[in-house]
């Protein structure tokens, strides 16, 4: 039983461990204070806490404000998502999600975040496959890093949350002396080296995604799927991995920062070698559509014409409207030598966000009781087979906020869920060949990337098979949890022989059409029906 402090009412304190400092995370935290302010309330980040995937969000948040643009609706933003998730989301939490946005926006500017405005209005962006402009920035396209500023100074201020930084998660702690397994901790090592474990009554996973399987990545070197590896070991399922998506303009130079879709929003143009406009031969949205559909018809423009690489032209919008609009963006373009007013800049589609992880219900609760998840490291369904843009954030604060609440039971919620998954050995060949970062990320991108087949799904696995990892220090670990993640990826992809969203397969090329068209008023019940889930078959929690 818990061993937490006495709380107001003379019951035992909660205590919360929440893994991760992202936006999810952060947010959560906050939650939980302001819902059961005896909770006890640790974060941990495994670096510094200002190294997390949301500082480099720019785009925004999507949300539709009532009253604030007429043409738009949450209607329209729910119709959005379904229509970008290629029918796979799960329409109950993309209702929740859009319909909850609304209140998470006023409560970010209760907190001090200061949003863009144009007059007495929220400014707002247009990003891709959106039928309206409802995306919220922070700094013209600093969003991410003015969010995680707001949420940060909150944090400090509570002063009642605990932040330990480099604190390394080595495993879920497992209460198994019960019928049923229930998390009841974390194992750790601190940035000394010395491992420890918390005891809790509640595990929070925010970890974020896991770019770094890649070799072209928007996401920074921290994103190793450390929460989808940490669930699966203790048995919590995992869904929708074979959905990774690549965003269609990061910088092609080194490192790979991402360009904003918001760029394109605005009006500039992806172009080829010439100059020439290409994305209308592959999809009649053009530089609008679903992210999904630029980076494979990138893909395809390259692997016909045989050309390096394709151009981002914002020439149209002028210098003076970039250095306001787009300020962060213009400082690294020149910090590239690069002048984005006058010339077409070189890009690449990069691996930015992962569709599937620790499968959840829309409070965030796991398979493992005690466990939950927010934020990209979690699969709710909301994004499915592809997500809209601008809509990570916007899950990071909705879901993490419902994780919150459901585990400080101030909602009333039901029952734990019990999902479906199927038991999977993920184990090796027993080979246990040493491998780096890079000979993974060159596998997964050669066979695993935009475009896949049965054939290099094959010779993935095999490879995967064959890599083993020690487990002393943190990168092992990080490595070792990047091997797992590429396993799962790999084996769902496998078992998807069709092409759906963000997953598409040259050796079944034509049901990717088959985007489900789902216009507002008169959606179909879509959701995890033809999702794949699996666990861990050595962990067994439920299945
Ligand atoms: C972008 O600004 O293009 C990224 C936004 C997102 O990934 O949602």
């Amino acid at each position: 039983m818990s061993q937490g402090r006495q709380g107001a009412q003379g019951t035992q304190a909660q205590r919360v461990v929440v893994v991760g400092g992202g936006a999810a995370g952060l947010y959560s935290a906050l939650t939980v204070r302001a819902l059961d302010p005896g909770a006890q309330v640790t974060l941990l980040t495994k670096r510094n806490i200002e190294e997390s995937n949301t500082r480099y969000a720019q785009g925004g948040i999507a949300a539709v404000i009532p009253g604030i643009a007429a043409s738009d609706s949450i209607g329209a933003h729910i119709a959005d998502t379904l229509a970008a998730g290629a029918g796979l989301c799960a329409e109950d939490a993309v209702t929740l999600m859009c319909g909850e946005a609304p209140q998470h926006i006023a409560h970010l500017e209760e907190l001090g975040v200061p949003f863009d405005a144009e007059g007495a209005q929220p400014a707002l962006g247009r990003e891709a496959a959106h039928s309206a402009p409802r995306i919220l920035r922070i700094g013209g396209d600093a969003s991410g890093a003015g969010l995680f500023a707001g949420l940060i100074a909150a944090v400090r201020a509570d002063g009642a949350i605990e932040v330990v930084e480099h604190a390394f998660v080595t495993a879920i702690l497992r209460a198994d002396d019960e019928q049923a397994p229930r998390a009841a901790g974390v194992e750790l090592i601190t940035g000394s080296g010395a491992v420890s474990v918390i005891e809790a009554d509640a595990v929070v996973l925010a970890t974020g995604g896991a770019g770094q399987l890649f070799e072209h990545t928007t996401n920074p070197s921290v994103a190793t799927a450390d929460g989808v590896a940490l669930a699966w070991y203790a048995g919590a399922a995992v869904a929708d991995a074979e959905f990774f998506q690549f965003h269609p303009t990061a910088l092609d130079v080194p490192g790979n920062p991402l360009i904003s879709e918001a760029v394109r929003g605005e009006g500039a143009h992806l172009v080829d070698a010439s100059g020439q406009r290409f994305l209308q031969h592959f999809t009649g949205a053009g530089d609008l559509a679903p992210r999904d559909l630029v980076s494979r018809s990138i893909a395809r423009h390259l692997a016909a014409t045989g050309e390096a690489r394709v151009f981002l032209d914002a020439t149209g919008l002028g210098r003076s409207f970039l250095e306001r609009r787009f300020p962060t963006l213009t400082a690294l373009t020149r910090r590239h030598g690069l002048d984005w007013s006058v010339e077409p800049i070189p890009v690449v589609p990069a691996a930015h966000y992962w569709m599937g992880g620790v499968r959840t219900d829309t409070w965030g609760r796991t398979s493992l009781p005690g466990l939950y998840a927010a934020g990209e490291v979690a699969c709710t369904g909301v994004h499915g087979a592809n997500r809209l843009a601008s809509n990570s954030l916007l899950e990071g604060l909705v879901f993490g906020a419902r994780a919150a609440a459901a585990l400080s039971a101030a909602a009333s919620v039901a029952p734990w869920p019990v999902f479906a998954s199927t038991p999977l050995d993920l184990g090796g060949s027993g080979v246990e060949q040493a491998f780096t970062r890079a000979e993974l990320q060159r596998l997964m991108s050669d066979h695993v990337g935009v475009v896949r087949d049965g054939n290099g799904l094959r010779i993935a696995a095999k490879q995967l098979a064959q890599f083993g990892t020690a487990v002393s220090s943190v990168g092992d670990r990080e490595q070792g949890n990047l091997l797992l993640a590429a396993r799962l990826v790999v084996h769902a992809a496998a078992a998807r022989t069709t092409s759906r969203g963000a997953h598409y397969r040259s050796d079944d090329p034509d049901s990717a059409s088959n985007r489900p068209s789902v216009p507002e008023g008169s959606r179909k019940p879509v959701g995890f029906g033809s999702s794949m889930a699996f666990s861990n078959a050595a962990a067994g929690v439920n299945s």
